[in-house]
C-alpha cells in the first residue's frame, strides 16, 4: 500500500478524493491536510461550518477513522512521510505547497496552478498517456517526484470525446457551449444561493480560456521533450446553471474529413474501452457511453453512470450549417472523473508505468 496524504481535503474535491481512495487496494490514507484553519481539528470537525453543520457533500460517507484523523497544516505537514499526494487545494495555496510536495513525491493535483507549464502534461486517462514521460522533465527542478494536474473538469469530458474524432478524422474546430453544476465552482466562495435559483449564470471568469488552452495541450502531439499543442480552433461558452453536479455540454466540432454519424460512433466506440486490459480499480468499462435517445444524456439521470467515471454521449446528428460538422450533447461528473477520482485513476495508470513507487 502506497502511504498517501490528501491535501486540501477538507473542500468538495478532497471529500471526493476521500471517497476514492478510503478503500483503495494500492493507495492507503496516511495524512490529511488543509489551511491553518482546519490544521489540528479532527477531520469530522474541520468540515463545520460556524452553526456547527457537517459540510460533507459526496454521496457515500467517510469511515470513523477517517474523521478522527487529525488535520495537518498543509505548509507544514512533512512530505517525506508519503509516497504519494493528491492535492485538491484551491489554486494559490498549490502554486505554494505542490511544489513543496514534488520536491520529495509524486502529487496529483485538480489544481490549475501548474496546468501551463511546459514540463507539465495534463494528463488525461487514455487520451495522452504518451505525454506521461514530460513528467520525467520536472526532475530538472530538482525534485524526485512531480507534479501531474488534472485537466479543468469542463475540458476533461470534452477531451475524451474530441479524441477519438481527432485520430480519426481531424478536427478543424470545435464550438462548445457548457451548463455546468454549481458544485464545479467549490466551497468558497462558491455561489451565493440566491443567484442560482431560478436562473443562469451567463459567465465563468477563465473557464472559456481554460478550455480551449487545455484542448490543445492534452490533444497536441509529444515532440521529444515538449509537447506540440493541436492546431485547431476551440471557442467556447460557459455558464453555471442549477444542477448540484455533472456538466453538460453541447459540442458543435468540424472535422478534416467527412465524417458519417454511425462512423463517428464507432470510432467512438472503438476507443472507450483502451484502457479495459491495464487492469485499473477505478477505470469505467467505457470511456465512453454512447446514447441513442435523444432525450439523454441528463445530469441528474447520468452523471452517476459507471461511478461517474465515463462520459456519456448522445444526440450524435450532422450538422446543418457546416458540411463537415458534427453535433452532440455530453454529460461528464465533475467532481468525480472531472476531478477526484480522475486523479486516482491517473495515478493508477502512473502506478503501472512505475512513475509512481
Ligand atoms: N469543484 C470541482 O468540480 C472541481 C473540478 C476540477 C478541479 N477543481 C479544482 O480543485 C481544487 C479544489 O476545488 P474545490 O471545489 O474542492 O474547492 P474548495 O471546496 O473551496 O476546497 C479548497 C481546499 O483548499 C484548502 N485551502 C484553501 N486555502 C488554503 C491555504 N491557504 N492553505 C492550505 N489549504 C488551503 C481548503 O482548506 P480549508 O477547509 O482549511 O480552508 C480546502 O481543503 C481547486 O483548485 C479547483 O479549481 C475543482
Amino acid at each position: 500500500m502506497y502511504k498517501t496524504i490528501i491535501i486540501g481535503a477538507t473542500g468538495i474535491v478532497g471529500q471526493q478524493c476521500i471517497t476514492a481512495l478510503q478503500n483503495h487496494p494500492w493507495f492507503e490514507i496516511t495524512g490529511l491536510a488543509a489551511s491553518k484553519n482546519s490544521a489540528g481539528k479532527r477531520y469530522i470537525d474541520a468540515i463545520k461550518n460556524q452553526n456547527g453543520s457537517i459540510q460533507w457533500f459526496c454521496k457515500e460517507q467517510s469511515k470513523t477513522e477517517i474523521n478522527n484523523m487529525i488535520v495537518e497544516d498543509g505548509d507544514l505537514v512533512n512530505p517525506e512521510k508519503f509516497d504519494v499526494a493528491f492535492s485538491a487545494l484551491e489554486t494559490n495555496a498549490a502554486q505554494r505547497i505542490e511544489p513543496r510536495f514534488a520536491k520529495f513525491i509524486p502529487v496529483l493535483s485538480t489544481a490549475s496552478a501548474f496546468r501551463y507549464e511546459k514540463d507539465v502534461p495534463i494528463l488525461v486517462p487514455g487520451v495522452n498517456n504518451e505525454h506521461i514521460q514530460i513528467l520525467h522533465e520536472q526532475k530538472k527542478r530538482g525534485w524526485s517526484g512531480f507534479i501531474s494536474p488534472q485537466a479543468n473538469c469542463t475540458t476533461t469530458g470534452l477531451a475524451f470525446t474530441l479524441k477519438p474524432i481527432q485520430d480519426k478524422f481531424g478536427i478543424e474546430s470545435v464550438i462548445m457551449t457548457s451548463l455546468q453544476a454549481v458544485s464545479g465552482a467549490g466551497r468558497s466562495p462558491g455561489i451565493a444561493v440566491l443567484d442560482l435559483v431560478d436562473n443562469i449564470i451567463p459567465y465563468i471568469p477563465q473557464e472559456e480560456e481554460k478550455v480551449s488552452i487545455e484542448a490543445l495541450k492534452i490533444l497536441g502531439q509529444k515532440s521529444g521533450e515538449v509537447i506540440q499543442n493541436a492546431s485547431f480552433k476551440v471557442s467556447s461558452t460557459c455558464t453555471r446553471v442549477n444542477v448540484l453536479d455533472g456538466h453538460t455540454e453541447s459540442v458543435l466540432v468540424i472535422t478534416s474529413n467527412k465524417a458519417e454519424v454511425d462512423e463517428i460512433k464507432e470510432a467512438m466506440k472503438s476507443f472507450s474501452d483502451c484502457l479495459s486490459d491495464m487492469d485499473l480499480p477505478s477505470a469505467p468499462n467505457q470511456l465512453l457511453t454512447i446514447m441513442d435517445d435523444p432525450f439523454r444524456p441528463q445530469p441528474r439521470l447520468d452523471r452517476d453512470s459507471e461511478g461517474g467515471m465515463t462520459t456519456s454521449i448522445g444526440r450524435i446528428r450532422k450538422d446543418e450549417v457546416f458540411p463537415n460538422g458534427i453535433k452532440y450533447v455530453l454529460v461528464s461528473h465533475n467532481t468525480r472523473m472531472g476531478a477526484a477520482k480522475g486523479t486516482v485513476l491517473m495515478a493508477e495508470i502512473l502506478v503501472k508505468e512505475k512513475m509512481i513507487h
